[in-house]
């Protein structure tokens, strides 16, 4: 059906950063894999981000995704949502063939985690009232969860002992966590043409990322009424999101978000002490501080 490959070719011939399905062919070969076994279940990987993308851009109605007009906005939700069923289906035909039930284990799972993820934020939002442990719970979830298989699979490919597998999953994990703080710091703070996706849309769309959440926490009583009004359903005025970032910025939010990003890249490259000092080990510790710098 040509709106599959059109759509799905819209989204993919933007690019992204591919940081997934980089971990699992790097997290393959540092464990001393040698086929080309891993390059299927990367593209699972990254099959299932995509999906992720397509959908997400639906519930969060955004309308700009990798510096262009996001799927949902030309071709409508409707086709998002079901074109996003369809690479779910062929990421999973695609680690069928893969013919491992682990590894088909592995990824199934962290397709569930992930829907559950999005359901736990959905429901937590519009109000202000989101604690740091709902919010750790919701991004280890929706985004962390997939860097932690990526790098799972990657080991279990190369057929490492049970220790190794888990050292690559906690490697994931801590990584895809500091990611997601990162994610949330640039919502309100990057430069829009740069970062490809609009500005302020967690705000917008009354979700209480941890600058928010920092900020309420050290505001006065005024502030933190300011929170409870702007974070409900219809609430919102014009100046708002500017009234955000004022706080925001007023409280070191975004800094004290992203030093919390620093100490989870820490406990990432903790997890790599566990495999050789060979030059891709150094690579997967340049990937963490990419993630931790990042404007994009
Ligand atoms: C976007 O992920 C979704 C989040 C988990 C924040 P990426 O920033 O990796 O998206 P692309 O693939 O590079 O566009
Ligand atoms: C990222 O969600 C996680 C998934 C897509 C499952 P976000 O809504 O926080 O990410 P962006 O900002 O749209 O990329
Ligand atoms: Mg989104
Ligand atoms: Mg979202």
């Amino acid at each position: 059906v040509a709106l599959i490959p059109q759509l799905a070719g819209y989204l993919v011939a933007s690019g992204g950063k591919r940081i997934r399905p980089m971990l699992t062919l790097a997290a393959a070969r540092l464990c001393g894999h040698r086929d080309d076994r891993h390059i299927g279940l990367a593209t699972a990987v990254e099959f299932i981000h995509t999906a992720t993308l397509l959908h997400d851009d639906v519930v969060d109605e955004s309308d700009l995704r990798r510096g262009q007009a996001s799927a949902n906005a030309v071709f409508g939700n409707q086709a998002s949502v079901l074109v996003g069923d369809f690479l779910f289906a062929r990421a999973f035909q695609i680690m069928v063939a893969d013919r491992s039930l682990e590894t088909l284990g592995i990824l199934s799972d962290a397709a569930a985690v992930i829907a559950e993820g999005e359901v736990l934020q959905l429901s937590a939002s519009a109000s202000a009232e989101t604690s740091r442990d709902t919010y750790m719970a919701i991004i280890r979830a929706k985004t962390a969860e997939l860097f932690a298989a990526a790098c799972e699979v990657g080991a279990v490919v190369a057929d490492r002992p049970a220790a190794e597998r888990r050292a690559m999953r906690n490697f994931g994990m801590d990584l895809g966590i500091a990611f997601q703080l990162i994610d949330d710091v640039l919502d309100y703070s990057a430069l829009q043409a740069r970062l490809g996706k609009s500005i302020g849309d967690d705000f917008r769309d009354g979700k209480m990322t941890l600058p928010a959440i920092i900020a309420m926490e050290r505001g006065d009583e005024a502030e933190c009424a300011f929170w409870r009004r702007a974070m409900a359903a219809e609430a919102q005025r014009d100046g708002d999101l500017g009234q955000a970032q004022a706080l925001i910025r007023r409280h070191g939010a975004l800094e004290a978000t992203a030093a919390m990003a620093r100490t989870h890249g820490a406990a990432a490259c903790a997890a790599l002490a566990a495999f050789p000092p060979t030059p891709l080990r150094a690579t997967l510790e340049g990937v963490v501080a990419f993630c931790i710098g990042r404007d994009y």
